[in-house]
């Protein structure tokens, strides 16, 4: 028998505000920019992005997807005991988002008469794109090693409020949201379900091709606060990299491409996702799309992608997920797993 820990429930929120491409040729079109439908569904596959409105932080997100997968998992509350949260758009600079979805989960399980969720650890995972697939490694880690038993684990952005709306070829791509899962430890001989393999990696030496350059000092922004990205280096590097990790965790879970039920990627760009799948010889059907409702919601986007593949019915219990992100830093990784 051995240690596993395994998604016991999937959870996700996206803040109401819906803007289409055409909302954002109206609305770059007041700025003198133009854009328009066909560039951006050719160029990404994106055709609509959800915002927050200014009241909504990313805990709040947070809070929402987190519920939903504890109600998923039959979990209460009271029984977890690490909370991460991947972010690049933390409600501030400390403390962590982390501790203050704790405390937002905290006061509503009070509220319905349950039992409190403060005392365990809580702390985010800043890896940008690749945040979720970082935190789940993580947390996996500290279940294996008997640290933790029951984690929340979540991506959760508000990008935009980093995107510059005078900079079209970053400020389409982009858009808010929420996802998590339970993951708990369970003991079985190998054939369970449970986290198979993981594989996470960085390269700082690209830091400058996708980063937001500016910081808080003496009360003060210095700097540009706002998203920048070398769009072709990102994607050349992006394809490359998620392969390797890809195979990566196949070879530790002693699996081939073709045991994958799904590929869950990073919903960042399709034409990154069809490369990807091309070189695993997955066939697309095979590949979970969100990209095109959501745009790429940096570390929220895979748990909210799983959480709506395991919603629809696509992704069901005993199939084999990989689960593979990329982002700045640079920063990459997979997951391989048994639902
Ligand atoms: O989550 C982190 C990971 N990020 C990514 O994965 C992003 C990876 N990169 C990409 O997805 C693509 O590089 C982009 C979608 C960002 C850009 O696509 P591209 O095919 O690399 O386009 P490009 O940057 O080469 O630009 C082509 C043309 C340019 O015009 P010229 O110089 O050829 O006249 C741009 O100015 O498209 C123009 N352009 C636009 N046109 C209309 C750039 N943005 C826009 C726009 N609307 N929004």
């Amino acid at each position: 028998m051995a240690l596993y820990s395994r998604i016991s429930g999937t959870g996700s929120a996206l803040p109401a505000r819906r803007l289409t491409n055409a909302d954002l040729v109206t609305l770059l079109a007041e700025r003198g920019l133009e854009t328009s439908d066909e560039w951006i569904v050719e160029r990404t596959g994106i055709r609509a992005r959800h915002f927050v409105d200014a009241d909504t932080n990313a805990s709040d997100l947070a809070f929402k997807a987190c519920e939903a997968a504890l109600q998923a998992a039959g979990c209460p509350l009271s029984d977890i005991d690490l909370i991460v949260v991947g972010t690049s758009t933390p409600d501030m600079v400390f403390p962590s988002t982390a501790t203050i979805l704790q405390n937002k989960l905290t006061q509503a399980a009070l509220a319905r008469g349950e039992a409190g969720g403060a005392g365990g650890a809580a702390f985010d995972v800043q890896a940008v794109c690749s945040g979720f697939v970082y935190a789940l490694t993580l947390a996996d880690a500290l279940i294996k090693t008997g640290t933790a038993h029951k984690a929340l684990v979540v991506g959760a952005e508000v990008f935009s409020r980093i995107l510059d709306f005078n900079d079209r070829t970053t400020c389409v791509l982009f858009g808010d949201g929420a996802g998590a899962v339970v993951l708990e430890a369970c003991e079985h001989d190998g054939s369970g379900p449970g986290i198979l393999a993981t594989d996470i990696h960085a390269d700082g030496k690209h830091t400058g091709i996708l980063c937001v350059p500016g910081t808080v000092s003496g009360g003060q922004v210095l700097g540009d606060p706002t998203l920048k990205m070398d769009g072709q280096a990102v994607f050349k590097l992006a394809v490359g990299v998620l392969e390797d990790a890809a195979r990566a965790v196949l070879d530790k879970a002693g699996k081939t491409a073709a045991d994958v039920d799904w590929l869950v990627p990073h919903q960042a760009n399709i034409r990154i996702m069809q490369g990807t799948a091309r070189k695993l010889k997955l066939p697309m059907d095979k590949v979970v799309v969100t990209v095109d409702q959501h745009g790429n919601t940096s570390a929220a986007s895979i748990p909210l992608a799983l959480d709506e593949a395991v919603r629809s019915g696509k992704v069901l219990p005993g199939q084999i997920v990989m689960l593979e992100g990329v982002g700045g830093g640079f920063t990459w990784g997979a997951v391989l797993l048994k639902m």
